[in-house]
C-alpha cells in the first residue's frame, strides 16, 4: 500500500517537474527569439489596420537584432549581400534646431520599423572639410538598412549654416526636411546651459546668461549672441525657402514632444508617408528622468542620455520678458510662413 502511494507521488512529481521544465524552456526560447534575426522583411506594402496597444514585437525586433549588430560594424560582406542590406542616403533630415529636441525626435522616429537612424551627427553639409570628401563619403557614414526602409540623420547645425540649403538641394531637391522648435527664449537658455556645462567641465568660468543676451551699451537684446540668433527661426527658414518649397518642411513642436510625444510623432509619420506604427506602447513616462523614454519591445527600453533635459539656471525675469518681446514679431512671421501656430508669448 505504502509502496503504491509512493509510486503515485513520484509519478505526480514527475508530471509537475516536466511541466515546469517545459514552461521554462518555452520562456527561454521566446525571450531568446527576440534577439534573433527576423528573416522576412517586417515592412511591406500591405499595412493592415492595427490596434494602438498591440505589442509591435515582431515588427521591431530586428532593430535590436541584425541591424543593430551591423551598425556596430559586425557584419560580414556575405551577410550584407545575403540580407540585401544597403547604405542609403537620407530621405529625410532633421536640420535643426539645436536644443529643440533633435535627439529625442530622431530616437523616437527610429522606433518606426521603416526608419533607420544615423546614430551620430554627420556634419557633412555644414563642415567644409567633410563636404569636400564627397557624397560617397556621406553615404558610407549611413547605417545599413533594408532597401524599403528610409534613413534619417540629424545635424542641427544645418539649420543655421549659410551654405547648407544649396548643398542639400544639390544632393536631393525633393528631400523631406524636419525642423523641431521650442519657445525661442527657452531654447536660447537651453543652448546657453549646454555651453555653460561644457565650460564648467573644463573648470572654466563663463558669463551669466543675462550678460550675453543683453547688450550692456544699449540695454537691448544682443543679436550678436549666437543663442539669440539661432532662435530667430524665421530668418533661417527664409534662407532655406530660396531652395525648397514650404511643403518640403515639417515643423515639430519640441515643447509638445516633451509632454505629449505621440501626436507629434504621428504628424511626422504622416509627413514622411509612413504607415502609423509608433504607438503609446513605445513611449512611457519615466518619473525619475522627468521625460518620456522609449520601449522597443518587452526586453529593450531606453531613455535619452543625461545630457538631454538639463536643469536651466534661473534667469532674471526682466531679461526673459525682453527676449520674449524681441522674438514676438519673428515668431508671428514664422507662424505665417509655416502655417503652424504656437502658444509662444
Ligand atoms: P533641455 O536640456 O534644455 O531640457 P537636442 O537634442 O536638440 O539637443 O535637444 C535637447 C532637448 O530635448 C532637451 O533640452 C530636452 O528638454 C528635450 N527633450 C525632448 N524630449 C526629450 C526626452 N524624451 N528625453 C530627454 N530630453 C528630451
Amino acid at each position: 500500500m505504502l509502496f503504491k502511494q509512493q509510486a503515485l507521488l513520484r509519478q505526480k512529481l514527475f508530471v509537475l517537474g516536466s511541466l515546469a521544465i517545459g514552461s521554462l524552456l518555452y520562456l527561454v526560447a521566446r525571450v531568446g527569439s527576440l534577439d534573433r534575426l527576423q528573416p522576412l522583411c517586417p515592412i511591406d506594402g500591405r499595412f493592415g489596420p492595427r490596434s494602438q496597444d498591440e505589442i509591435p514585437l515582431r515588427a521591431l525586433q530586428f532593430k535590436r537584432g541584425l541591424l543593430h549588430e551591423f551598425r556596430k560594424g559586425n557584419a560580414t560582406k556575405e551577410q550584407i549581400r545575403l540580407h540585401n542590406l544597403v547604405q542609403q542616403l537620407p530621405k529625410a533630415i532633421i536640420i535643426g534646431v539645436r536644443k529643440g529636441g533633435t535627439r529625442a525626435l530622431l530616437e523616437m522616429l527610429n522606433l518606426h520599423p521603416a526608419v533607420v537612424k544615423a546614430s551620430q551627427e554627420i556634419h557633412f553639409f555644414d563642415n567644409d572639410e567633410n563636404y569636400a570628401k564627397g557624397i560617397e563619403w556621406y553615404r558610407k557614414k549611413m547605417p545599413f538598412s533594408y532597401p524599403h526602409q528610409i534613413t534619417i540623420e540629424k545635424s542641427p547645425a544645418y539649420f543655421i549654416t549659410e551654405e547648407v540649403p544649396e548643398r542639400i538641394y544639390k544632393m536631393n531637391s525633393s528631400i523631406k526636411l524636419l525642423i523641431i522648435v521650442r519657445e525661442p527664449t527657452t531654447r536660447a537658455i537651453s543652448d546657453y546651459t549646454q555651453v555653460l556645462e561644457g565650460k564648467e567641465r573644463k573648470n572654466k568660468t563663463y558669463y551669466k546668461f543675462e550678460k550675453l543676451a543683453i547688450d550692456p551699451n544699449t540695454c537691448e537684446v544682443n543679436t550678436k549672441y549666437k543663442a539669440v540668433r539661432t532662435s530667430i527661426y524665421t530668418k533661417h527658414l527664409e534662407r532655406w525657402l530660396k531652395y525648397f518649397p514650404i511643403e518640403q518642411f515639417h515643423i515639430v513642436d519640441g515643447d509638445r514632444l516633451i509632454t505629449e510625444p505621440l501626436p507629434e510623432l504621428q504628424l511626422v509619420e504622416k509627413f514622411l508617408n509612413l504607415p502609423p506604427r509608433i504607438s503609446q506602447y513605445n513611449l512611457y513616462f519615466n518619473a525619475t528622468r522627468g521625460f518620456y523614454c522609449l520601449r522597443f519591445n518587452i526586453v529593450f527600453n531606453k531613455c535619452l542620455a543625461g545630457s538631454k533635459g538639463r536643469i536651466h539656471p534661473e534667469v532674471d525675469s526682466s531679461v526673459i520678458t525682453k527676449l520674449r518681446k524681441f522674438f514676438h514679431p519673428f515668431n508671428q512671421k514664422f507662424y505665417q510662413i509655416t502655417g503652424r501656430t504656437f502658444n509662444w508669448p
